[in-house]
């Protein structure tokens, strides 16, 4: 018999309206959540509903989903840049910069402003859910709810219980992951899970490819997109997550866990100390300033 006693969450509000969380806003709507999404800068936010219309019509256009339903989702999510419109919400995703104290102190001045009852979690992609859950008033009701990029079209969602998070919260926690459609995959609370454990020391050993000379940036993401059959070269994708990101996941498997195989690729540093970030800043392994992407080197 299942167990039915855990919460039903209605209205969800989203910390953060960059990347992950304009479009974690995205797929909470179109499964039927009361959505509040929520950024310090207004920019942001024009920007963050500019982006889930286009989405959501990409959408449509596809076939995927429905005008109604496109139409249905945009009501249900409000914008605001006060935390203080979180007091009614149920659960809340924490889709921040992935900085540990912007985290903590996004995290503190949340708490005066949601009800005892509201589950908290984190869209972080590696930073400890023990430690983030410690610095809350509700370690039991605290967790990793890790969506993967881009949000509408990937079909997992990492669900990480800290140290002292209870079943309860974890049960409430998969029933969101099941109503938006997707799969969730359970992960215990070590440096950057599952996802992030296995795909960034891939993405780093790529960059040591390069870095040695073993092929160029073409030869490496054709060899892994026609040879092991990924959608994305491996060298294409870190563009896509971002250097930066990738950079920081790396550190955090390196400190954490004090093995030398994480060691992250020194010529992924440079390109991170050059401000070569990848797509969003138009240069990274690919210079993206023309109409198709050039390998840079
Ligand atoms: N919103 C809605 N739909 C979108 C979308 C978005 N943001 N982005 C893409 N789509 C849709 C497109 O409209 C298209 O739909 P259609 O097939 O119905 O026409 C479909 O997705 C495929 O897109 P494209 O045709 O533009 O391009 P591709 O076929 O190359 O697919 C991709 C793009 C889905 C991004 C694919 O290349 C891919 O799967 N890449 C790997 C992505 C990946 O590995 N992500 C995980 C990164 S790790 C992570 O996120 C963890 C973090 O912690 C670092």
């Amino acid at each position: 018999i299942k167990c039915e006693a855990h919460m039903q969450i209605k209205k969800v509000g989203v910390i953060g309206a960059g990347q992950m969380g304009n479009g974690i806003a995205h797929v909470l709507s179109l499964g039927g959540y009361h959505v509040i999404l929520n950024d310090i800068d207004k920019n942001t936010l024009e920007k963050a509903s500019q982006n889930i219309k286009n989405n959501l019509e990409r959408q449509v256009n596809s076939k995927k989903i429905s005008t109604a339903e496109s139409n249905a989702a945009l009501k249900l999510i409000d914008y605001t840049v006060s935390l203080e419109d979180f007091n009614e919400v149920d659960l809340v995703i924490e889709a921040a910069t992935e900085n540990e104290p912007i985290k903590q102190k996004i995290l503190n001045s949340l708490l005066p402003h949601i009800q005892p009852h509201t589950i908290l979690t984190s869209n972080t992609s590696s930073i400890s859910i023990t430690r983030l859950a410690s610095c809350t008033d509700r370690p039991e009701k605290f967790m990793g709810f890790h969506f993967m990029n881009p949000v509408p079209v990937m079909q997992l969602v990492e669900l990480i219980k800290g140290i002292a998070t209870d079943q309860e919260t974890y049960d409430s926690c998969l029933q969101v992951v099941e109503k938006l459609g997707k799969t969730a995959a359970s992960a215990e609370d070590f440096p950057a899970f599952i996802v992030n454990r296995v795909l960034m020391p891939m993405i780093n050993e790529a960059v040591y490819a390069l870095y040695e000379g073993v092929g160029s940036v073409e030869a490496i993401d054709t060899s892994m997109k026609l040879g092991a059959n990924h959608p994305m070269g491996p060298l294409e994708l870190a563009d896509f997550i971002g250097l930066d990101t990738c950079l920081a996941i790396m550190n955090v498997l390196h400190d954490g866990l004090a093995d030398t195989k994480y060691r992250p690729c020194p010529l992924m540093t440079k390109y991170v100390e050059a401000g070569w970030l990848g797509r969003k800043t138009k240069r990274g392994f690919y210079d993206y300033t023309g109409e198709k992407p050039i390998p840079s080197r």
